[in-house]
């Protein structure tokens, strides 16, 4: 059966980058796509930020496509379009997101030698924490947030980082708090309970503060970084700097259901509009949506390979080129196709994953 995928393109770019993504997951694999508001475009038109036919469609399609959401025009709106994000992944159970980073041969603000070796996988948990602690308020004088975490939900994210790690170099980093902070101090206690199940894995701990500067002094020391929803949303921005650029970050949002798929970078409204978005984050996206939710690793792989040979020729202007962002997906279809070309060229590879 052909799968179904949502596409929520939001706000700001998010239309420019989806509209991207979805010519590229078109050339990889037929898929049925239906597209539905969320965010601030939602807001506008019913008011709400995830309205229920938007999350009923989510709910019954194999994978959901996400841009951005969020902007300027709605700083001070009684309802952010954020909120819309947040309760579709609660909604959807999503809570092992994935923010992978590695070097992709464009300029970065680390040592090149350095960054050159760095291979990132952010592990964040994303159900729990800060983000949906009960109580919160904002009063005039006092505000309240409260960070709440259970140890089923350390230690369904923690199974899920050392299940990645060991297919990648079997070493998991986990970011805490534990000298202040009391869900720290469980967070820790669950992970190594887990690591126990998995002896050819290594697992180090780090307080976000050591580990923050660690991304920075020696990324190529990390494997797997294994974290908090608060602590992974600041350090999945932070480990840009292996990759060069937010803007071509990937993610992926894991449960049980339908997987939400979403680049890291936010709606960047200055830039909506004009047709010169990085499309990278939310192409690589895609090569995610393809190996987690399609189970298809090897056009995943084509598609990162595909980016890194475009990004050699055409760069969108936050790299520093003067591409846009439809002569970045442009090229990135041509390599793929070259990919394809070769890989059915070679026998073993004729029944390949290639749908179309
Ligand atoms: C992200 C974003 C979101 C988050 C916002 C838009 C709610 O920053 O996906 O990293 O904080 O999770
Ligand atoms: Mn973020």
């Amino acid at each position: 059966m052909t799968p179904t995928v949502a596409v929520l393109p939001g706000d700001g770019v998010g239309p420019e980058v989806t509209r991207a993504a979805l010519r590229v997951l078109e050339a990889c694999l037929p898929v049925g796509t239906r597209e539905a508001p969320v965010g601030g475009a939602a807001l506008e038109s019913t008011g709400d930020p995830l309205p229920a036919e938007t999350l009923a469609l989510c709910r019954e399609s194999d994978a959901v496509l996400l841009g951005a959401v969020g902007g300027p025009r709605w700083e001070d709106a009684p309802v952010r379009p954020e909120k819309g994000l947040l309760r579709l992944r609660r909604e959807l159970g999503v809570f092992a997101n994935l923010r992978p980073s590695r070097y992709l041969g464009l300029p970065t603000p680390l040592r090149e030698g350095l960054a050159r070796h760095a291979d990132i996988l952010v592990v964040r948990e994303l159900s729990s924490g800060v983000y949906f602690g009960e109580p919160r308020e904002l009063g005039e004088d006092e505000a309240v947030n409260t960070w709440r975490v259970t140890a089923e939900e350390v230690r369904r994210v923690a199974e899920v980082a050392f299940d990645l790690a060991r297919k990648r170099r079997r070493h998991v980093c986990s970011v805490d708090k534990a000298n202040v902070l009391e869900t720290s101090r469980l967070w820790r206690r669950v992970v190594t309970e887990v690591a126990a199940d998995y002896p050819d894995v290594q697992l180090v701990h780090r307080h976000v503060d050591v580990a923050s500067f660690d991304i920075l002094r020696v990324p190529q020391s990390f494997d797997v970084i294994l974290t908090d929803n608060l602590f992974g949303d600041i350090l999945s921005d932070e480990a840009a700097a292996v990759s060069g650029a937010i803007g071509v970050l990937p993610s992926a949002a894991l449960g049980s259901g339908p997987g939400l798929f979403e680049p890291v970078h936010g709606p960047a409204a200055d830039l909506a509009g004009q047709g010169v978005v990085n499309p990278v984050g939310a192409i690589l996206t895609v090569g995610l949506m393809l190996e987690h939710a399609f189970g298809r690793p090897r056009i995943a792989r084509a598609i990162e390979s595909a980016v890194v040979a475009a990004l050699r020729e055409r760069r969108t202007p936050d790299l520093g080129g003067k591409a846009t962002t439809d002569q970045v997906t442009d090229a990135v279809l041509r390599h793929l196709e070259w990919s394809r070309w070769s890989a059915d060229s070679e026998e073993e590879a004729a029944q390949a994953d290639w749908g179309v």
